[in-house]
């Protein structure tokens, strides 16, 4: 069974304290960064010298989700700029199967994600290509949203697809991830979790990347 992975994402942390936010966060598995272009979202938020940075100073691997256009271009970038992994969308990529390739040829792990409105059913034949689908349970762009109930069926249909193609590829959820939310997402096959407003809005950090972990495993 695919592992039970907590990514806090640091849009929803202190922008002028990143790197002690990044501290707060040790006992996760990834921290996710947000990198938004103003263009394929309408928010605009770090680069490639910023994401440097972060990988030298983490203690955490980086699962960097780009939002940005053009991503055949900007990906392979991030991969050199010290992520573990790299998430570009399909509505912003000509290829993905060739970026995906790129990107594990660079040593990452590589991931396509899908706006609510996205169907997966185009990527689940060539999921032997990625190591990651990320489904977007909120349109992309901003922390704080609500959950979109609807996107469960597609997780549960990444997820049935996956198993029963032996892959071994995660299935990432990402928006709206809380106490509240995270069991039954974790039901319909998640097994990757986005959080942001939930664990830098909790008055205990840490603590709230083990509730979370634990309300996933069961
Ligand atoms: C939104 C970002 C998310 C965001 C999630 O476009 O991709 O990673 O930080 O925030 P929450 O967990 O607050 O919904
Ligand atoms: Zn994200």
């Amino acid at each position: 069974v695919a592992p039970v992975l907590i990514n806090p994402s640091i849009l929803s942390a202190d922008f002028a304290n990143l790197e002690r936010d990044l501290q707060l966060v040790a006992s996760a598995d990834y921290v996710h960064v947000d990198v938004m272009d103003q263009h394929f979202v309408p928010n605009l938020t770090l680069g490639l010298p910023v994401v440097r940075r972060l990988a030298e100073v983490t203690p955490v691997p980086l699962d960097v989700h780009l939002m940005v256009e053009d991503a055949d271009r900007w990906a392979p970038q991030y991969a050199e700029a010290g992520a573990a992994s790299v998430t570009f969308h399909a509505e912003a990529t000509q290829a993905p199967v060739r970026l995906a390739r790129e990107l594990r040829a660079g040593g990452v792990r590589a991931a396509v994600a899908l706006r609510p409105a996205s169907p997966v059913e185009p990527f689940l034949d060539l999921l032997d290509e990625v190591d990651m689908v990320l489904v977007m349970t909120v349109e992309p762009g901003f922390g704080g949203q609500a959950f979109i109930e609807g996107t469960l069926a597609k997780v549960r249909r990444a997820r049935a697809a996956i198993d029963a193609s032996g892959a071994a590829t995660w299935v990432q959820v990402d928006g709206g991830v809380s106490r509240d939310t995270i069991g039954r997402i974790a039901r319909a096959g998640a097994n990757v979790f986005v959080a942001g407003s939930a664990v830098f809005g909790a008055d205990d950090v840490a603590q709230e990347v083990e509730a979370l972990r634990r309300l996933a495993e069961h």
